[in-house]
C-alpha cells in the first residue's frame, strides 16, 4: 500500500504517462502502469511533474522592505546599498522574521523547496543573522534554508567586517560570502577573496561570493576566486554569484578564464532579473545587458543555476517568488530560446541549483525525497513560457500548497468556451 500515487505525469526528462508512487515521504517507484493500491491518488492528467524549484541566491533579510525608509531613485546597485545602510540600524529581529516568513509562504506556494540566502553581517549587532537562523529553524519542515555570511559593506571597507563575519559563522551560518568588487580597491578586493577562501578552507565550509557584479571589463575577482579555490582544494564547493563583468570582458581573456573556472569546478549563479535592471546604468546606447556568459559557461561544463536575488527591496521593486519568472528572463537575456536551451534553463532552476546547494535526496528517482510540483504545463519549455501555475506542491509526500489552474472564459460574439493556456496551442518547438 502506497501513501500517495500520482498518475499520468510528464517528467522534465521527456518521459510521459509516468506514475509516481510514494511511501513514507520517499519516492518508492516511477514507472508507467503502477496498479498497487494507494491511500490517495492524484491524476496529473499529462501535466508536468517536477522536483521543486531551488533558489540558490536570495536576500531574505532585505525582502519585502521596499520603500523603507525611502525608494531607490537612481535604480542603481550603489544607491541600493546606500539605502540598505539607512534601513539597517532600524531593523528588528521581529520585523525581519515576519517579512522572511511572509516571503517564504509565497515562494513555497510556487514550488520552492530550498533557498540559499545571503545574510548581511556588516552591522555588528548581527540582528540579521539572529533573525535568519530563527527563520531557518521555523521553516525546516517545509523549506531547506542555507545561510551565507555576507559582508555587504565590504569585508575590509566595513569597520570590523572580518570580526563580524567570523562571529556570524560561529553562530551557525553555513557558508562564507564576499563582495570583492565593493572593497575600496581592486587590490583589497583580491585580498578579501584570499582571506575568505582561507577562512572557508580552515573551517571546512563552502564559499558563495557576490563576484564582479560590475560592468567593468577589467575586474578580475572571478579569476582570483577560481585560483584561490584550486589553491585551497575547494573545487566544487565554491559559487560565484552574478559575474556580470564577464559580459563586458575581452573575448580572448574570457577564453582563458572559463577553463580556469572549469578547473575550479565553480558553481555559477547569474541573477537575470536583477542584473537586467541594474547593469549598464552608466552606458548611453548601445546599452549592455550585463548578464554573464551563460551559454558559453554551460557549454564548458560548468554548473549554472539562476537566482531570484531580490524581491521588493532596496535593489529591486519587482519579483514574485516564482523561479519560472527568473527562468523566463534568463531565456531572453541569454538568448536561449530553442527547445533544448529552454529545457536546459528549466534544469538550471531545479537540478543544477540543487547541486549548487549540495542537497541530498533531491530529484525524481527512487529512494529520493517525495518533493514534487505539479505544473499547469506539459513540459519544461511550456512551463517557462507560461510561467505556469503550480497546481500542487508536495513535500515529503504531503500536499502543502494548492493553486487553482488559470482558466479563461471566452465570451466573444455569442461564443462561449474555456481556454487553458497549457492546452490546445501549438507545441513548443
Ligand atoms: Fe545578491
Amino acid at each position: 500500500m502506497f501513501d500517495l500515487l500520482i498518475q499520468n505525469a510528464n517528467l522534465p526528462d521527456g518521459r510521459k504517462g509516468q506514475d509516481i508512487a510514494i511511501r513514507g515521504g520517499t519516492i518508492a517507484a516511477i514507472e508507467s502502469g503502477i496498479t498497487a493500491p494507494a491511500r490517495e491518488v492524484i491524476d496529473a492528467t499529462g501535466r508536468l511533474v517536477s522536483p521543486p524549484f531551488i533558489d540558490p541566491h536570495f536576500h531574505l533579510d532585505a525582502t519585502l522592505s521596499l520603500g523603507l525608509p525611502r525608494m531607490n531613485r537612481s535604480g542603481t546597485l550603489l544607491e541600493g546599498i546606500a539605502l540598505w545602510g539607512e534601513l539597517r540600524p532600524t531593523l528588528t529581529r521581529e520585523a525581519l522574521v515576519g517579512r522572511a516568513l511572509k516571503y517564504i509562504d509565497l515562494a513555497v506556494t510556487q514550488g520552492m523547496g530550498a533557498i540559499r540566502t545571503h545574510v548581511d553581517t556588516s552591522d555588528p549587532r548581527l540582528v540579521t543573522v539572529e533573525a535568519m537562523l530563527e527563520v531557518k529553524d521555523l521553516v525546516k519542515d517545509y523549506l531547506d534554508l542555507q545561510t551565507v555570511a555576507f559582508p555587504q559593506d565590504g569585508l575590509f571597507r566595513a569597520k570590523d567586517g572580518l570580526a563580524s563575519l567570523t562571529r556570524a559563522l560561529d553562530m551557525g551560518v553555513d557558508i562564507v560570502g564576499g563582495i570583492p568588487h565593493f572593497e575600496r580597491t581592486m587590490e583589497e578586493g583580491r585580498q578579501s577573496v584570499e582571506t575568505l577562501c582561507r577562512l572557508a578552507a580552515d573551517r571546512g565550509l563552502p564559499v558563495d561570493m557576490h563576484c564582479d557584479e560590475t560592468d567593468d571589463p577589467l575586474s578580475r575577482h572571478v579569476e582570483t576566486l577560481a585560483a584561490e579555490t584550486i589553491r585551497h582544494g575547494l573545487q566544487g564547493r565554491v559559487a560565484g554569484s552574478h559575474l556580470t563583468s564577464m559580459h563586458s570582458m575581452d573575448n580572448y581573456y574570457v577564453s582563458k578564464l572559463i577553463p580556469l573556472m572549469a578547473e575550479a569546478r565553480m558553481n555559477v549563479i547569474p541573477n537575470p532579473l536583477i542584473n537586467i535592471m541594474l547593469q549598464g546604468r552608466h552606458d548611453s546606447y548601445p546599452r549592455r545587458r550585463g548578464m554573464t556568459r551563460v551559454r558559453e559557461l554551460m557549454a564548458a561544463g560548468l554548473n549554472v543555476s539562476f537566482g531570484h536575488d531580490c524581491v521588493m527591496d532596496p535593489w529591486y521593486a519587482m519579483g514574485s517568488g516564482d523561479m519560472l519568472e527568473v527562468g523566463h528572463m534568463a531565456v531572453h537575456v541569454a538568448q536561449m530560446g530553442s527547445l533544448e536551451e529552454k529545457t536546459a534553463i528549466f534544469q538550471a532552476l531545479t537540478v543544477n541549483s540543487a547541486r549548487t546547494l549540495g542537497l541530498q535526496g533531491y530529484g525524481l528517482a527512487r529512494g529520493n525525497h517525495a518533493d514534487l510540483v505539479i505544473l499547469q504545463a506539459r513540459d519544461p519549455a511550456e512551463a517557462i513560457r507560461l510561467k505556469a501555475v503550480k497546481l500542487m506542491v508536495i513535500r515529503r509526500g504531503r500536499v502543502i500548497a494548492r493553486t487553482a489552474p488559470r482558466l479563461a472564459q471566452v465570451l466573444i460574439a455569442g461564443r462561449e468556451s474555456v481556454i487553458d493556456p497549457a492546452q490546445g496551442f501549438a507545441p513548443d518547438y
